[in-house]
């Protein structure tokens, strides 16, 4: 006999959580207008929002947290962040942000202008709207096969070369820089390989441009290389990740993810230059230098989650705990996105809810049905998400219907994957009966998927 798999950790302190009924819930969430974000925390049983702040630190950083060095310059714990950023990253010049989106609006600041293309695979959200507020504009080069959620591709994340290329050649004196993100979220939490991040690197190098990677999930990027690409089996997680940063000339972080830690993020860059305009922007949007809208506890709770994650058992158990939820879900038949992806699983509404028009919001109608039926709280990555087209302000109604349910790190344990699991389930055994989605009440102008009221139809 073998010995089965087992976290590599154990758990010191706990956080009660309440299994409400669904009478409540039925009432919570016609309270909430339906919106899933207005729900009151305490009225979720399991949260699947999102994996972004939402992780527990572990006891090395709590200690650290006692240890912050509060000096508003030349803090010591922004030594130690640093050093952290530069033994990691191999980058030596670093800028502390208050979080992911910060650390892309001071960047962007000196790079993107007016009239810019910026190509790269599935860029996420903010770092799309940090584009588009400056006036420029992100084109998406990932490869097709990301958008097929049946087929099994090792690195869905990856970039499309000839789409980059085509790009670079049409526009090139107009394209600053090509992002990658790593892994891609908006693909499904799906890693780009390392071959990959080569060939973009060659490109970029023949048409003389940077690259920047928007690291918010680097060490699940690392993973899935270590796990996937021939060659990498015998290379460390550290290793994989200082080979991937060789190919960028500067990154945005989100510490929220992989440095587990609940706020923070920051920029690492190799050129003095860059770091010298960009700081200009970092003071007068983040603070100074050496903190940039995070307290010294902060910078060394990032310092020392970043060593963790990089570890490969800490990325064994965090990953294996998605896979372990999305095979469930396979294994009931019900439509995901595969292969299984890093910090979440998505669930194809559209064929898992097919008689549902789109008008009605598909991936919204399974969100708040899962909700009543379990307590789990995911969110909705569709209709409502993709909001007005600017000019004609109808309704875009994008490719996929997708209902993102994320695993926030070292939180939960396998027994509540179990019930998500079975929550759906249920659902998927009485689908037929689900007919109707919902209508918007009330909406903002842009962002509306964190406002919107909605009814019953
Ligand atoms: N880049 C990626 C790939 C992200 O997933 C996020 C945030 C950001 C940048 C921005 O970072 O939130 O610290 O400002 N993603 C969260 C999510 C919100 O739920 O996927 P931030």
């Amino acid at each position: 006999m073998e010995l089965p798999f087992a976290e590599s950790y154990r758990i010191k302190m706990v956080e009660p959580i309440r299994r409400s009924t669904r009478a409540e819930r039925v009432q919570w969430i016609k309270d909430a207008n339906y919106n899933l974000f207005n729900l009151r925390s305490e009225h979720v049983f399991i949260d699947l929002l999102t994996d972004s702040g939402t992780g527990a630190m572990s006891d090395r950083q709590w200690s650290e947290m006692m240890l912050g060095d509060e000096s508003y310059a030349g803090a010591s714990s922004f030594h130690k962040f640093k050093h952290a950023i530069n033994e990691i990253t191999g980058f030596e010049y670093v800028l502390p942000t208050h979080q992911g989106r910060a650390a892309e609006n001071v960047l962007f600041s000196v790079l993107v202008k007016e009239g810019d293309f910026i190509p790269g695979n599935s860029h996420f959200d903010t770092t799309k709207g940090h584009i588009e507020i400056r006036k420029a504009k992100a084109v998406d080069c990932t490869i097709d096969e990301a958008f097929d959620t049946t087929l099994i591709h090792p690195f869905k994340g990856n970039v499309d070369l000839a789409k980059l290329e085509k790009v670079l050649k049409d526009n090139g004196n107009k394209v600053p820089f090509i992002i990658l993100t790593i892994t891609c979220n908006s693909s499904g939490g799906q890693p780009v390989s390392l071959a990959n991040m080569k060939e973009v690197k060659q490109l970029a190098d023949k048409y003389g441009k940077k690259i920047v990677m928007d690291s918010a999930r680097f060490a699940e990027n690392a993973y899935f290389i270590k796990l996937r690409e021939e060659g990498c089996e015998n290379k460390s997680i550290k290793e994989i990740v200082r080979e991937m940063f060789s190919y960028a000339d500067a990154i945005t972080m989100s510490a929220k993810k992989d440095a587990i830690v609940n706020i923070g993020g920051f920029i690492a860059m190799r050129d003095k230059e860059l770091y010298k305009s960009a700081s200009v922007f970092e003071i007068v949007y983040e603070g100074y230098l050496t903190y940039g809208g995070l307290a010294g506890r902060d910078l060394n709770a990032i310092a020392q989650g970043l060593y963790e994650s990089t570890e490969f058992d800490y990325l064994d158990t965090r990953i294996r705990q998605v896979e372990y939820l999305g095979n469930q879900l396979l294994e009931y038949g019900i439509p995901i996105q595969q292969p299984i992806g890093g910090h979440a699983i998505f669930v194809d509404a559209k064929r898992f809810l097919p008689q549902v028009r789109k008008e009605e919001f598909v991936a919204q109608t399974l969100a708040v049905n899962l909700y009543i039926e379990a307590g789990v709280r995911g969110v909705e990555i569709g209709a409502l998400l993709a909001d007005r087209d600017p000019v004609t302000r109808e309704n875009r109604f994008p490719e996929l219907e997708l209902m993102r349910l994320a695993i926030p790190r070292r939180v939960y344990t396998n027994n509540h994957m179990d019930v998500v699991a079975a929550g759906l389930k249920i659902i998927w055994d009485k689908r037929m009966n689900i007919k109707n989605g919902f209508r918007i009440v009330r909406e903002a102008p842009i962002m509306r998927h964190f406002t919107v009221e909605l009814e019953k139809i």
